[in-house]
């Protein structure tokens, strides 16, 4: 049987430490761009598990995966199946569920030792929640509160990383990321010195009934929130659980619309 994410289920199974803490450095635009025509030759029609072999033949453990719900969870079984050791890290937003951080504890016990936690900076939190109160996404949209718990924790995770590694879907939000590539520059988060960051998206192709097949079958640990009707989960305050026949992402930022509903993470898939 399933076992949602808590304290009875952490500590099971505990079989390899992931988290490589390795640094590289980023290549330049020119080879990238060769590596990638090649990358996306061969392993656009590859499985997950391919990918990830891929990403690790060409960056080793220095390749991050960043890690919040069960589409992550699915790539660390795949990775540990595959015996591939990346460097994991998650952006702990301040505003996550309990249940999150049951999830993230319990996978942090299972697979990611070494798993690297990244906070907002206190004082850009200290100055919007002082300014705007607590709420103040509900009011001018979520760009400026994402911008401070997400986005700028996400740029120093990346600071030192030549590629990451994301669960994202092409199935997962139909306005904005039905077209996300198995691998891809991601020109939101490469800097202006001529290196390039890479991006890897071995699920692109896998459906959410796929993924819970997966994690069902590994018995790998999941959101306990899953079980009482949330899809796609966020932060606490902009997520909810969806009814019958809505789309995973309505029960993200609910009040804005859908061609909105992204938080700056994945920019470089709008472009
Ligand atoms: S979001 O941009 O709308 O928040 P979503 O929840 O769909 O993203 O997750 C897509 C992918 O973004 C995840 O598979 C994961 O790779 C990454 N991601 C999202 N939230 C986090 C987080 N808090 N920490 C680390 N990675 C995250
Ligand atoms: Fe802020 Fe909501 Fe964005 Fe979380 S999802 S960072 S609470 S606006």
């Amino acid at each position: 049987m399933r076992q949602a994410a808590g304290p009875g289920a952490v500590g099971r199974d505990r079989v390899a430490c992931y988290g490589a803490r390795m640094t590289m450095p980023r290549i330049p635009r020119n080879q990238a761009e060769q590596l990638l025509s090649n990358l996306s030759r061969d392993l656009d029609l590859a499985s997950p598990a391919d990918i990830l072999t891929a990403a690790h033949h060409h960056f080793g453990g220095a390749a991050a995966i960043s890690f919040s719900g069960a589409e992550d969870v699915a790539l660390l079984g795949l990775a540990q199946d595959a015996g591939l050791d990346f460097r994991v890290f998650c952006l702990d937003t301040g505003r996550l569920h309990s249940e999150t951080y049951a999830l993230l504890q319990a996978c942090r016990e299972r697979f990611a030792n070494g798993l690297q936690v990244f906070f907002p900076q206190a004082t850009a939190v200290e100055q919007l929640v002082s300014a705007k109160g607590f709420y103040s996404f509900r009011i001018d949209g979520h760009s400026e509160c994402c911008g401070i718990r997400k986005v700028e924790p996400l740029r120093r995770a990346l600071a030192s990383a030549p590629a990451w590694i994301t669960g994202q879907r092409r199935d997962q939000s139909p306005g904005t990321r039905a077209q996300v590539p198995v691998v891809q520059i991601d020109e939101a988060f490469s800097g202006d010195d001529g290196t390039v960051l890479i991006k890897f998206n071995p699920l692109a192709r896998w459906s959410s009934s796929t993924v819970w097949k997966y994690i069902g079958a590994a018995q790998l640990p999941f959101n306990a929130l899953h079980e009482r009707g949330y899809v796609s989960i966020g932060c606490e305050p902009c997520t909810r659980p969806i009814l019958p026949g809505q789309h995973e992402r309505e029960g993200r930022w609910w009040w804005e619309e859908a061609t909105r509903k992204e938080c700056g993470l994945h920019a470089s898939d709008r472009s």
